[in-house]
């Protein structure tokens, strides 16, 4: 079926209180792996796409993949930009069929972050596209701050009640504790502002750097109002760990599909079991084309 809005999706799994998965892909095999997955699961399912990611593939490839990839399935699928921090790129994202964009103003003061924010928001929703913002600053892994740098740069609640009002955006990505790339010890999640942010607002909530994150702190995250789940650290560790394996299983290898093919079925393992986690398995609805 043709591609949804990220709208869509949102509030089906808000009427119904489960979490949807955005899976980033880079190439065919990922989007393959992330289609696979939802079909095996009955899962609506994001799949977004980087900046990065379009750099690599290039814009006309990404959309292709995952238009082909709707057009032969019965789960609703939604292709969103992630990061967008270009407001070109959101244009380009736009004009080329994407029904969904993050604009991340994060690194800007609140009002220039508003102000870019609903810019955005006017012209992807005249398009009959969504669009996820972002408050806070959700950092990377690697990022050296203190703990208290890491709460400066959290989500103040109120804060996000303005901004939703104020921009009119479909969901809303929160700095919460969680960050980008492989923890190197436990994610510390700060439940009691997300439970805060949730009393607050009513737009949808996001949760980045979902990767790593214990399935017991994503299902309590997803009762407290986590509405879309970002994951792309685990696809790469198993699709590479694969590669790696096949390759070392045998060195004189020479055919491509005999190392990406069981990289695609790891990354799709991955994928089928973060969405029982996230509580979109089994969850498919009647659509409306976007
Ligand atoms: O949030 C970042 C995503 O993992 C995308 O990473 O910019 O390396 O594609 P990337
Ligand atoms: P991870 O790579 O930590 O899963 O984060 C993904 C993400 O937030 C993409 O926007
Ligand atoms: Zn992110």
């Amino acid at each position: 079926m043709p591609l949804v809005t990220l709208a869509e999706v949102l509030q089906e799994a808000d009427a119904k209180g489960y979490a949807v998965g955005a899976f980033n892909c880079n190439n065919m095999e990922i989007v393959q792996a992330i289609i696979g997955a939802a079909e095996a699961e009955g899962a609506p399912v994001i799949i977004q796409a980087s900046q990065g990611a379009i750099k690599y593939a290039g814009l006309d490839y990404i959309t292709s993949l995952v238009r082909t990839a709707a057009a032969g399935t019965r789960v609703p699928v939604v292709l969103h930009l992630d990061h967008g921090t270009d407001f070109e790129q959101v244009l380009r994202c736009l004009r080329a069929g994407f029904t969904s964009v993050m604009i991340d103003g994060s690194k800007y003061p609140l009002e220039e972050n508003i102000a870019l924010t609903r810019r955005v928001v006017e012209i992807a929703h005249a398009m009959g596209a969504s669009v996820e913002g972002e408050l806070g600053r959700i950092g990377g892994t690697e990022d050296h701050v203190s703990v208290s740098e890491r709460e400066a740069t959290m989500t103040v609640p109120e804060e996000a009640a303005r901004f939703v009002a104020e921009t009119g955006v479909d969901a809303l990505a929160v700095a919460i504790g969680t960050a980008h790339g492989r923890y190197k010890g436990k994610p510390q999640l700060d439940f009691e502002r997300l439970a805060a942010i949730d009393g607050l607002i009513n737009t949808p909530i996001v949760l980045h750097g979902s990767s790593g994150v214990p399935d017991e702190d994503i299902r309590r995250a997803v009762a407290l109002g986590v509405r879309k789940i970002n994951i792309d650290t685990d696809i790469r560790i198993a699709f590479v760990e694969a590669m790696r394996r096949a390759l070392a299983d045998n060195p004189e290898e020479i055919d491509p599909r005999k190392v990406l093919g069981p990289a695609r079925d790891a990354a799709a393992s991955v994928i089928r079991h973060k969405m029982r986690v996230f509580g979109s398995a089994g969850r498919l609805y009647n659509s409306i084309p976007g």
